[in-house]
């Protein structure tokens, strides 16, 4: 008798991925000493040498941040986990938010918002655009909103939203000040204390060079106070010793920043279970990053951004939004008339072994999305990307001077001494 539950001897090969230039929005190639890190054996959780771990992540994350902020710490779960243990524990059901929305992760942030049971008041810039601290600021006069959420960098437009001024603006008016940095952390700059942030989450797979999987999250004094008041311990790990907080219980168990900071605190009271892979992947994240220096990283991606864009305008091609306003790490790039944008990125992938990244929303066929981040911050990957994309763009018939891209970069190469 056959089983029927038995699957095609295909399925029994082990998976193996094939080679791949990931140049898009990200996730991007992932840095070789991270995989590393991440094929280390398990230690149980309570082994000192698994807290030491911890401890280590934490202190190398503040440098990452720039804060002396304690309760830095990871959230185990893609970028969104991040996000929503910020927002699940900052606010409580009626709460005012106020989302200042310049592209698809400001929607996202009122669409958590919003199953937080928040009154979510948004304010609008057109995609490609970003805001003024008078505009964020004449709304919070009228909003009063307890939080102001915002995206650093969104790579859905590109644009990079300035935040110097808001944390200022913000303390000022008695507002929690939350950004969430994800796809501009490491190649642009982030000052948690600086800038007065509140509270802050990332990924690792954009400018950090690791897989997506878990979100390093920074939160201030201030943020933690409130959070505090509605700290709970679970039943079955509670003692007599344990005070609990007198504000609403948060409305997740995975998400309440108040017992993952218990998890991460002296006490190591028991939550999850952590995902060990991930934090060993994170810790080398983040130390890669400090051993090359922040600052160097940063100017890294402006490097190899900047000769990507001119690359890609030399080639006859128009870059989307303010050049002035956008992140370092990618770029838009409009869709020539006359060429099929989905067939120019097949052959990109299938001939030549490079992703380059389509766009959403308002933007959906109209530009590419091309990255140069993290691991893939490097002229190799930026001259590979720009030889394939010639060559695929002139067998789809657009018009442009031969080796002006890849020698419009090399030109930017050699005067910024790389
Ligand atoms: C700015 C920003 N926020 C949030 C996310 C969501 O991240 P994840 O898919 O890791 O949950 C992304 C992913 O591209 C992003 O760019």
């Amino acid at each position: 008798m056959s089983d029927q539950y038995s699957v095609s001897p295909a399925l029994l090969r082990p998976f193996s991925p094939p080679p791949r230039l990931l140049m898009g929005p990200g996730p991007i190639t992932v840095d070789p000493r991270v995989l590393r890190a991440m094929s280390a054996q398990l230690v149980g959780q309570y082994d000192p040498a698994m807290t030491q771990c911890m401890n280590e992540t934490m202190a190398l994350y503040r440098g990452v941040f720039k804060t002396k902020n304690q309760w830095t710490l990871l959230i185990d779960g893609t970028s969104r986990a991040g996000i929503e243990a910020v927002l699940i524990s900052l606010l409580e059901p009626g709460d005012k938010i106020l989302v200042p929305v310049f592209g698809r992760f400001g929607h996202l942030l009122c669409e958590i918002a919003e199953r937080c049971g928040a009154e979510v008041h948004q304010i609008h810039k057109e995609w490609g655009e970003v805001f003024s601290p008078d505009e964020i600021e004449t709304a919070i006069k009228k909003i009063q909103p307890k939080v102001l959420a915002i995206v650093q960098g969104d790579t859905s437009t590109t644009m990079l939203q300035p935040l110097e001024q808001l944390g200022e603006i913000c303390a000022r008016n008695g507002v929690l000040f939350y950004s969430d940095a994800t796809a501009s952390i490491g190649g642009n700059p982030f000052e948690t204390d600086v800038w007065q942030l509140d509270a802050v989450s990332v990924g690792l797979q954009k400018c950090l060079c690791g897989p997506s999987g878990s979100a390093p999250i920074s939160l201030s004094e201030k943020a933690v106070a409130a959070i505090r008041k509605r700290r709970h311990i679970e039943a079955g790990i509670r003692t007599a010793n344990h005070v609990e907080g007198s504000g609403r219980r948060i409305a997740s168990n995975y998400f309440d920043l108040g017992m993952i900071m218990d998890y991460w605190g002296e006490e190591r009271l028991n939550h999850h279970t952590e995902a060990t892979t991930m934090l060993y992947g994170a810790r080398e994240c983040a130390r890669i990053l400090l051993e090359e220096g922040v600052e160097h990283a940063i100017e890294r991606h402006r490097v190899h951004g900047s000769a990507m864009a001119q690359g890609l305008a030399a080639m006859n091609l128009k870059l989307f939004g303010d050049q002035s306003k956008k992140m370092h790490n990618v770029v838009g790039v409009y869709i020539p008339d006359g060429v099929a944008g989905e067939a120019v990125r097949s052959s990109m992938l299938n001939d030549f072994g490079i992703e380059i990244g389509t766009s959403f929303g308002p933007l959906h066929g109209k530009i590419w999305r091309i990255g140069t981040m993290g691991y893939n911050a490097r002229k190799d990957a930026v001259l590979q990307t720009l030889i394939a994309l010639e060559a695929v763009l002139r067998r789809a018939g657009h018009s442009q001077t031969a080796n002006a891209g890849v020698d419009t970069a090399m030109n930017i190469y050699a005067q910024e001494g790389y």
